[in-house]
């Protein structure tokens, strides 16, 4: 069931705001999703080391899958023929999946980028493989995703402006050419995002908001972002591009980021993000919690019968002393990677579900202030 047959279109509904900061929710084929959000990572078919029931304990509604790493293994056919990747996964939620250009940035080996395509050697094996903005489509309708995300180019920063500007100005090109070939699915209720470009280059920013709103998608990405640059540089490109976006599409920044950047980002307009940080922090020894993070590898903790916060409200949060974590992190104990990347995923949900409900209650504005104080109390 790769192709859901669906009437209702994907709906994005803004509920209220408070600020720039946006409650809302958009309705998927495989369910509701309230935001802002943020979407567990699962690269290739699992957020690592959790049980898809796990997942959905600690409140996340929906989890993101990557094009590249899925094409690469199991391939995007073999998941389709097995019934698509909700069913091979076994999550049955909403699942958005990145486009692959990001990716084969990152990973690949021996990239070649062309107008018609990128092509790349595999991390895994070496085989060549060619990722043009249409089978990247088609790789993301063969998974079965509930929202696709456009092929891009995204560049590290910093960067020159002519560079800039030319993976820009390609990446529009490539959201025409995405479009395209997402509309040819017909597929109602399935949504695809365009993704802004542009660096740290507001005006070149606002150009590719402005030209992707033209091409028209059910959603708008910010990229290329927390690719080198300082946290201020960041928000300030959030903050001079949400403005530009339409109201009424949800808006999501990628690949981002800690839990002062989520909080910043909402209070700038973003209703969606994604990031490896609490699974891959997590399976390091590091715990996010409302007194900051903390590094349960110090040796400081081998005595403490505490749990990391007694008031949480996921259970492995209030059950297992730092003690014992700091044991299994020590042991290199399989166990203990799991815990922390469930109570890291369970913290950033419960952190969501604070801004959304002071959003709705119109106290934002003291949500952060309180969120900040706690943080200072660093890593206690
Ligand atoms: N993940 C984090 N940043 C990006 C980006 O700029 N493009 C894509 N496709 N994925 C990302």
């Amino acid at each position: 069931m790769t192709e859901k047959m669906m009437t209702d279109p994907f709906t994005f509904t803004l509920k209220t705001t408070d600020g720039m900061a946006r409650r809302g929710q958009f309705v998927a084929p495989h369910g509701v999703v309230q935001t802002p959000a943020f979407m567990p990572v699962g690269t290739a078919g699992t957020v690592k080391g959790l049980h898809p029931e796990d997942v959905a304990d600690t409140g996340a509604e929906i989890v993101l899958g990557n094009t590249y790493h899925l094409m690469l293994r199991p391939g995007p056919e073999r998941v389709a023929a097995l019934g698509g990747l909700h069913k091979f996964m076994n999550w049955q939620k909403p699942i958005l999946t990145d486009s692959g250009g990001f990716q084969v940035m990152s990973l690949a080996t021996l990239r070649k980028l062309t107008e018609k395509a990128v092509t790349f050697r595999s991390h895994i094996d070496g085989t060549m493989f060619e990722l043009s903005p249409e089978r990247s489509i088609e790789i993301q309708a063969l998974l079965g995703a509930d929202i696709s995300m456009q092929l891009d180019e995204c560049l590290k920063l910093p960067a020159a402006r002519e560079e800039i500007q030319r993976a820009m100005a390609l990446s529009l090109r490539w959201a025409e050419r995405s479009r395209r070939a997402f509309e040819a699915r017909n597929a109602t209720g399935y949504a695809l995002f365009g993704i802004v470009q542009g660096g740290d280059d507001i005006p070149l920013r606002q150009e590719s908001a402005r030209e992707l709103i033209d091409i028209g998608f059910e959603g708008y990405a910010i990229g290329g972002l927390a690719v080198g640059e300082p946290q201020a540089v960041m928000l300030k490109v959030v903050e001079e591009t949400t403005p530009v976006l339409p109201a009424e599409r949800p808006r999501y920044l990628m690949g981002v980021g800690t839990p002062h950047d989520l909080l910043e980002a909402v209070k700038r307009g973003v209703d969606m993000f994604d990031c490896v940080m609490p699974t891959r922090n997590g399976r390091h020894g590091m715990a996010f919690t409302r007194f900051g993070s903390i590094n349960l590898s110090n040796a400081r903790h081998a005595d403490d019968p505490r749990p990391l916060d007694e008031a949480s409200p996921h259970p492995a949060a209030r059950t297992y002393s730092r003690a014992y974590l700091h044991h299994l992190i020590k042991a290199n104990e399989i166990l203990g990677q799991v815990l922390l990347s469930t109570i890291n995923i369970a913290y950033y949900q419960a952190l969501m579900a604070g801004m959304r409900a002071a959003i709705e209650e119109g106290r934002f504005a003291d949500f952060y202030a309180g969120t900040m104080a706690g943080w200072k109390g660093g890593d206690i």
